[in-house]
């Protein structure tokens, strides 16, 4: 059995028992994401542990604005005042109820930010952006270096600098 991260296959995948103790995540691997990713909405990778192909995780990427005027000062520094600026949006991501506390979360996390930087030297983005469900969710990410928008606390952000350093 080996632990393996891939695109989104709706032929491939079962996602019918996946339950993560929040219902429109959920629903959303279950009914909504190869329609996404059908229509280029977002990218959709899951783990599984190859040969069994039950979604143990997954995460979405999208490309994203950030409007400056909901960065911290800091961040903005430096930055040329366009009034949006790109982004990667970490749409969601979610790990099943069975493997949690497994480090599995972590995983596709890093997975995800990976990516994100990977996809830097095609398309430029400024920072990887996540939306939180809830605030357990914003400290899962707070922990990796994610801070809040200003005025939205459960969005968050992580620039592609800090990525770039914490990435093996
Ligand atoms: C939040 C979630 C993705 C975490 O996944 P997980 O597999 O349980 O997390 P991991 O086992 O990889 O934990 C990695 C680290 O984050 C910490 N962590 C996990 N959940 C945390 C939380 N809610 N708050 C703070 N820290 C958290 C762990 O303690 C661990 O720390 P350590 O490396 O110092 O031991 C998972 O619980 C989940 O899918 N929850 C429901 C959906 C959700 O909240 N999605 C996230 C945002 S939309």
């Amino acid at each position: 059995m080996t632990l393996t991260i891939e695109l989104l296959d709706s032929k491939k995948h079962n996602r019918s028992c996946f339950s993560c103790g929040n219902e429109s995540l959920d629903n959303y691997i279950r009914k909504q994401a190869s329609q996404d990713l059908k229509k280029k909405i977002a990218t959709v990778f899951v783990l599984i542990d190859s040969p069994n192909t039950d979604v143990i995780a997954y995460y979405t990427l999208s490309s994203y604005t950030i409007d400056i005027a909901n960065l911290d000062e800091t961040f903005a520094k430096g930055i040329p005042r366009y009034p949006l600026l790109p982004a990667t949006l970490l749409g969601r991501l979610a790990v099943d109820n069975t493997f949690q506390g497994q480090g599995m979360g972590k995983v596709i996390l890093i997975d995800a930010l990976k990516r994100a930087l990977d996809a830097i030297t095609q398309v430029a983005s400024l920072a990887v952006v996540v939306e939180a469900i809830d605030e357990d969710a914003v400290r899962f990410y707070q922990k990796y270096g994610f801070r809040q928008f200003k005025q939205y606390p459960l969005k968050l952000y992580l620039s592609m600098n800090s990525i770039a350093s914490i990435i093996p």
